[in-house]
């Protein structure tokens, strides 16, 4: 088999799908520079937007256009998954494996720029290689966007150089609840964190994929492992414990001391130097009030800064606010946006803000009305944490909520939106809390299918959705799934289990 391109801007992604296609198949593919003997042809096409591509199939050859390296990219995602396909129905030949392509004639461009998937390593730690499978799952879906949520209560999972008891001891507690925050606990150290190193391995990992990392480092709470580490920088000074609970806890970051002010720019400073993206998060959820109301520091803020509460808003609202807006202050003048959760509503919203979606779309759709970016993740939609089935008895323990395949599909990010208003919804991603998600199998059960879904709200145009139709091509790619040993539920078993209901 072999191929011709134009134009240097493909020649990196398709010495890549060159390994790829190789590992896949077995063929070997060259490159020559006459597009008469190719087998496959790249061409660069300006006219085309950003990510889109076209791919042609025809008995004759294979033609690829698009504008920039993603799109040859997605292009060439697209051709593994349909050669693929067929491999599963292959003819073995006196040991020789046919392999076919059917012929199609595609032209595809994303819907949103946003394409993302989160993953909660606060709560579980899974490691470099996990995580680059998540990567690779998220490539062949075409998204772009991988939120890497590394700072939690119960975990610090990123080193910082200035502050090394944030790993030392915030990547480690002694014990974890057992089920759903009983009082029983498993006496388990548990833990881990990635140097600055292999995190920026991940980045370049995820770079070779057009898969953007945006790190989340979430304050002013979630904070309990740092505070374990540096208890000064709490309104009470502690002892703190790595969290060995789950949920929301009311020590925070004492905002009234300089000290964890200059804590959060410090890491900040290192944050920016690993991860290259436009936006950095910076949390701002599920942040209690209660001791900034009692702690003398914070109170005193409050005063000089002239933080006052009003018919909405309480002063220590507004302390949250000055929070964010400082380090919004500091990303910006190093060329960065910050994003924040819903929460970071309730206040003075930081003037540059991107919001994050997620207690529902109500906030999003504030934020957008307001003139602000939003990525919509709202839980009903968007939680890959919550279960898969009504009937829980048959699905590993999970957090709760309901959010099957078909819901995950019936998302749209826009509703309830003028056009001028939808243009601020840079896209929508789903997020992985986990709780009560200790393994890589577990991820993968609770990521699939429900990613292919939310790939097409993604990708295809409102008017071009339809459910049923993607519930034809399901299993083919299940037989994707059973190929690369992932791990998946079952998509037709909720009807299965509903059949068997009415027969009783
Ligand atoms: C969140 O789920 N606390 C953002
Ligand atoms: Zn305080």
């Amino acid at each position: 088999c072999i191929a011709s391109y134009r134009g240097d801007s493909v020649t990196l992604v398709f010495d890549s799908f060159k390994d790829d296609f190789q590992k896949a198949t077995g063929i070997k593919v060259t490159s020559v520079r006459s597009e008469a003997k190719a087998g496959i042809v790249l061409s660069v096409n300006q006219t085309l937007a950003p990510e889109a591509y076209k791919l042609d199939v025809s008995p004759k050859q294979i033609r690829i256009e698009a504008a920039r390296p993603a799109g040859f990219y997605y292009a060439l995602q697209t051709l593994k998954q349909l050669i693929s396909r067929h491999v599963m129905a292959g003819v073995a030949v006196g040991g020789r494996q046919e392999w076919s392509i059917p012929t199609v004639e595609i032209e595809d461009v994303p819907r949103f720029e946003w394409r993302g998937f989160m993953l909660d390593e606060g709560r579980h730690f899974f490691g470099k290689d996990e995580v680059k499978r998540v990567i690779d799952i998220m490539s062949t879906y075409k998204m772009n966007r991988f939120h890497w949520h590394l700072t939690e209560d119960q975990g610090w999972r990123i080193e910082i150089k200035k502050y090394p008891k944030l790993t030392e001891i915030g990547a480690w507690r002694d014990r974890t609840v057992i089920g759903r925050n009983t009082e029983e606990y498993d006496n388990t150290r548990y833990g881990g964190f990635y140097t600055q190193e292999q995190a920026k391995e991940i980045v370049k990992y995820a770079g070779e994929r057009y898969i953007t990392v945006i790190p989340e480092v979430d304050l002013p709470g979630h904070m309990l492992a740092a505070l374990a580490a540096y208890p000064e920088m709490g309104c009470t000074g502690g002892p703190y414990e790595v969290c060995p609970r789950w949920g929301v806890f009311e020590d925070v970051l004492c905002i009234g001391n300089e000290k964890s002010m200059q804590f959060l720019e410090d890491v900040m400073a290192e944050i920016i130097d690993i991860f290259p993206s436009k936006y950095i998060h910076i949390g701002g959820d599920e942040a209690p009030r209660t001791r900034w109301k009692k702690c003398p520091k914070c109170q005193a803020r409050i005063r000089t800064e002239k933080l006052k509460a009003d018919k909405n808003h309480t002063a220590e609202d507004r302390l949250q606010s000055y929070c964010m807006t400082r380090i919004e202050k500091l990303l910006n003048s190093k060329g960065r946006q910050i994003i924040g959760w819903d929460e970071i509503l309730e206040g003075d919203v930081a003037p540059n803000a991107t919001v994050m979606s997620w207690r529902g779309s109500a906030g999003g759709i504030k934020a957008a009305q307001l003139g602000h970016d939003v990525i919509m993740t709202p839980n009903d939609y968007c939680y890959f944490d919550y279960y898969q089935s009504e009937d829980t008895r048959h699905e590993p323990f999970a957090i709760g909520g309901f959010v099957p395949l078909e819901k995950v599909y019936s998302l749209n990010p826009t509703a309830s939106l003028t056009e001028e208003q939808a243009k601020h919804i840079l896209g929508t991603q789903a997020n992985l809390w986990t709780e009560y998600i200790p393994t890589s199998e577990q991820v993968e059960y609770m990521v699939l299918p429900r990613m292919a879904a939310l790939a097409e709200v993604q990708w295809t145009q409102l008017e071009k959705k339809d459910y049923t139709n993607f519930t034809t091509r399901l299993a083919g790619l299940i037989g994707l799934y059973r190929r690369d040993g992932l791990n998946y539920r079952e998509p037709f078993r909720q009807q299965a289990d509903s059949t068997a209901t009415e027969k009783k």
